[in-house]
């Protein structure tokens, strides 16, 4: 390029960043906002690749003053949820995360005056009206040539039957709906036209993480996810001596591992299955019926998986994850044979170690299993970290029992296969003394076969 056009170019960007709008910021109250109580007021603040950081308050009835909202892309809504205490959600943060993924309108629904109120009964009440007011701004942006398809909205515990209400309202033809632990309280036993449903947009995915307190139980989209099972999550604290994230941690853990899948840090698959006991136990791990697809992800690409979602019977998906970000976990099946007569009941314990002999473990522990001769014990194995080349497999064998004889597993045959990547590890006749780590070194299948 010549140098004239270089400056040229230099100069129109300058004048472009120049021209910058004001930096709007996310409603911050009080928790005596909340004591006495505000009304709706909503707020829409876009954020795009020209300004990722800024936000941009949208007017409610031209959008013309916005140059930067370009309506041949794709346009996310973030909805958040109840704010007793005023201030703003601490994981605002997710539309730079998008932005960094992908070139759109990001689109933060501040509705803080109303959401701010003790009353959590009356802010449920408020949900319809700030449905009301985005649906109308949504209209607003068809008349200027945007598709309904290509609009997702991202729904924080009311803010998911929020965007329920605004596809409802769409008859349905928002492009996706992504509800992230929708409330369970004014909701639950809710008719259809009364919560979020599959019926709202062409494609509802749903994450449950805390069934049993402030989300809701029962499935509500197209494919409903029970991250460890929906309803205590890792690292929450188990009792209220831990104050008030005793109450939202594991509400809240919706969106963090959300956010995880949006920066792509890690993709976890999800199985479907009738129950998580089941899931742990191991008994729905065929992926089969998805074809060469696998399993869903969880999370930001579950899209992906959407035309084979909607011809599947509505079930519910379950994955476990580690207690901190990165919380993907990777799964094995794992089979055991044994060569001893009697049956042995216990839990065990595998490490996987690869070049950087940084280890992953994973602890079979929910209930003991039963090993029985020659009969092929399968086992989930949900390792905290993935290892890209296992050299080495140890595995530690345990009944629990601290009053009787040491046992002893002898295994005619362990196979350990990574759920994605397939290609089964082998192992041969390997002695496990009880609580006696034993190391060794594993072979591909095919190749150990005698
Ligand atoms: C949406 O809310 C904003 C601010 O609260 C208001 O100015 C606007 O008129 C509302 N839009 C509709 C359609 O009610
Ligand atoms: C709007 O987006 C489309 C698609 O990404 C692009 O081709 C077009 O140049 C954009 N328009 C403006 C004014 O940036
Ligand atoms: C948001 O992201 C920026 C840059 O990645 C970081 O500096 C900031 O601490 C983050 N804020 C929160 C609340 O996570
Ligand atoms: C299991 O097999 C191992 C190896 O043959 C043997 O040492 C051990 O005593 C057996 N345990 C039982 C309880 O049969």
């Amino acid at each position: 390029m010549l140098l004239w056009q270089c400056l040229a170019l230099f100069l129109l960007v300058t004048a472009h960043a120049c021209k910058a709008h004001k930096c709007h910021k996310f409603t911050d109250l009080t928790p005596g906002h909340a004591f006495l109580g505000t009304r709706v007021r909503v707020k829409l603040l876009l954020y795009t690749r020209h300004d990722d950081t800024c936000g941009d308050l949208l007017s409610h009835n031209d959008l013309t003053q916005h140059p930067q909202f370009n309506m041949s892309k794709p346009t996310t809504f973030i909805v958040h949820g109840y704010r007793p205490s005023g201030s703003p959600p601490i994981w605002l943060n997710i539309t730079k995360k998008i932005l960094d993924r992908e070139d759109l309108n990001v689109i933060m629904v501040d509705w803080n005056y109303g959401a701010t109120n003790l009353d959590y009964f009356k802010v449920v009440k408020y949900t319809y009206r700030v449905a009301d007011n985005i649906t109308a701004f949504i209209k607003m942006m068809q008349n200027h040539g945007a598709s309904l398809s290509s609009i997702h909205m991202i729904g924080v515990s009311l803010g998911a039957h929020i965007s329920g209400f605004v596809g409802a309202k769409l008859n349905g033809e928002l492009g996706r709906i992504t509800g992230l632990d929708a409330a369970g309280p004014g909701f639950n036993g809710k008719g259809l036209e009364d919560r979020l449903d599959p019926t709202d947009a062409q494609f509802v995915d749903v994450l449950h993480t805390d069934i049993d307190f402030l989300g809701y139980r029962e499935p509500l989209g197209h494919i409903d996810f029970y991250a460890n099972g929906g309803t205590d999550q890792p690292g929450c604290p188990k009792t209220i001596l831990s104050g008030t994230s005793y109450f939202k941690c594991d509400h809240q853990r919706s969106v963090r591992l959300f956010l995880d899948t949006v920066t792509g840090k890690c993709s976890t698959r999800a199985f479907p299955c009738s129950s998580y006991k089941d899931f742990l136990a191991g008994k729905c791990l065929n992926c089969d019926h998805f074809g060469d697809a696998g399993c869903p992800s969880f999370g930001y690409d579950v899209i992906q998986w959407k035309e084979a979602l909607l011809k599947q019977r509505q079930l519910k998906y379950y994955f476990s994850t580690n207690a901190k970000s990165p919380f993907c976990r990777t799964s094995y099946k794992v089979d055991v044979m044994i060569w001893n007569k009697s049956e042995r009941w216990g839990y065990i314990t595998i490490k996987l170690y690869g070049d950087d002999d940084k280890e992953a473990v994973a602890t079979i522990d929910h209930k003991a299993s039963q090993f029985s001769k020659y009969t092929e014990t399968e086992l989930l194995a949900q390792f905290d970290r993935d290892v890209q080349q296992v050299k080495k497999v140890s595995m530690l064998f345990s009944t629990g029992k601290v009053l009787q004889p040491k046992r002893t597993l002898r295994i005619l045959r362990v196979r350990l296969t990574h759920l994605e990547h397939k290609k089964p590890l082998c192992r041969y006749d390997v002695l496990l003394k009880e609580n006696e780590d034993v190391t060794f070194r594993p072979y591909p299948c095919e190749e150990s076969q005698f």
